[in-house]
């Protein structure tokens, strides 16, 4: 297992590029199975998540073909309506070839993704709208068995605006001939990237990016090529691990619009911001004002950005708060980011940061994707060597960003362990 090692204290400087969205990429690479004509996605990053999704997709019975960060995705035989567990285990969202599978064929079997780190994770969300519209749930061997005889038209009302249902909704609506709508829907901007997507194929969606998207789906749908929206998570976490180390930074191809509130909280806490043509500048001063969030749904704060805001947070001269409103239990970065120095108390959903002028380096342990980018962060502003554990948990999310940390003055390496 690959470990990065960090000498810290280094401010970042530079342009780098943000890459494609991976929250974007794998709903709308999972929305190709609509189709048996081909697909060509561009701008999609190379991290463990999609590859997991090109296994999936092969294994349901798609042919990949990847050059550079295109994807051409055709027809190979006849889709296959089961996700298997081995693959569902590693990535929950595996859980969106329900949507398609169960439009196209009327049954879509899929393991139950259960908890990971972060929380408990239900999917409560996603099979309720698939009851309210016709299907039935039922549990097979620790497998979520789908079927419906016709998806019928109407009005689901989400009890909360989870992403990853109101995703599956759109593509169950895209394939399925009539008017589906969703109130209390997502407005994350990858919920935009898919409305889009499924627009080319030849549905018709509108509202996405409001609380209310209506979907009216077409017997067929169409192959057809697209380009994914850059990563607005990516995008934060450079801007935050260039906050950290008080550094000046420009973003190319960063999306400003995506994320209002995390740019509202950089330019409380002291950093300048500015919008650039075809990007985002960022200069920060060494140490930041202390900043309290809370994550919400979009545009709110977003959760993903939580630990990495936690370990900017960390040398604030001052006291912050964090509020943790979207998963149960996000903190595990804390007590890693105490090794370093930190001083953090949890208590339930809330959390205090008092910040402290230095953080020392020291070996600590990635634990979900954003909690080791949080540490990244970290270490880069720490005195010292930091040695990062379980690096596969941010190798998920980010494309070799040791390598994109290095071209803007970082001094980290990835070992081979
Ligand atoms: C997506 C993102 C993830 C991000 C999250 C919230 C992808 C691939 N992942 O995950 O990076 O952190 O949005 O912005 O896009 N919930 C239920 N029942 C359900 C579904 C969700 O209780 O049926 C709860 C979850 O446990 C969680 C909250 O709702 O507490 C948010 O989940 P959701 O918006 O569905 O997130 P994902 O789509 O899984």
């Amino acid at each position: 297992m690959d470990k990065f090692v960090i000498h810290g204290g280094k401010p970042l400087r530079g342009k780098v590029r943000v890459n494609g969205s991976k929250n974007s990429a794998l709903p709308i690479l999972i929305a190709t199975l609509l189709t048996d004509e081909t697909c060509v996605i561009d701008n999609v990053p190379n991290l463990r998540d999609i590859r997991t999704t090109y296994k999936l997709l092969e294994e349901l019975g798609k042919k990949i073909t990847v050059k550079g960060k295109t994807v051409r995705i055709e027809y190979h035989r006849k889709l296959k309506t089961k996700a298997p567990y081995d693959l569902v285990k590693q990535m929950r969202a595996s859980i969106l070839v329900a949507g398609p599978l169960l439009a196209r064929f009327g049954k879509a079997r899929v393991s139950l993704p259960g908890g990971c780190a972060i929380g408990l994770r239900p999917i409560d969300i996603h099979s309720k709208a698939f009851e309210a519209l016709g299907a039935e749930t039922a549990n097979a061997g620790g497998d979520l068995l789908y079927t419906a005889k016709k998806i019928r038209s109407g009005k689901v009302t989400f009890r909360f605006a989870s992403v990853g249902a109101t995703e599956n909704v759109m593509t169950l609506a895209a394939a399925t001939p009539g008017e589906i709508t969703i109130e209390n829907a997502a407005r994350e901007p990858e919920i935009e990237d898919l409305a889009d997507f499924l627009n080319k194929m030849g549905a018709t969606v509108t509202g996405a990016g409001t609380r209310r998207i209506r979907i009216r789906g077409a017997e067929t749908l169409a192959g057809v090529r697209h380009t994914v929206i850059a990563d607005r998570i990516e995008t934060g976490t450079l801007l935050l691990a260039c906050g950290a180390t008080g550094g000046k930074l420009t973003l190319a191809g960063a999306v400003p619009d995506h994320l209002e509130a995390v740019i509202e909280s950089l330019k409380k806490s002291g950093a300048e911001v500015k919008t650039v043509k075809g990007g985002l500048e960022i200069c920060a001063p060494l140490r930041p004002r202390p900043v309290s969030i809370r994550t919400k749904v979009h545009p709110g704060f977003p959760t993903d950005l939580q630990a990495p805001w936690m370990a900017y947070m960390c040398r604030a001269k001052g006291k912050s708060r964090v509020n943790e409103s979207i998963f149960e239990r996000r903190y595990l970065h804390a007590a890693e980011l105490g090794r370093l120095g930190a001083r953090i108390r949890v208590d339930g959903p809330n959390a205090v940061v008092d910040g402290v002028p230095i953080l020392q380096g020291a070996t600590i342990m990635a634990s979900d994707i954003r909690a080791g980018a949080a540490l990244i962060i970290a270490g880069l502003s720490a005195q010292g060597v930091t040695e990062i554990h379980r690096v596969y948990h941010i190798d998920r999310g980010y494309e070799r960003i040791e390598r994109k940390l290095r071209s803007v003055g970082a001094r980290i390496r990835r070992v081979a362990a």
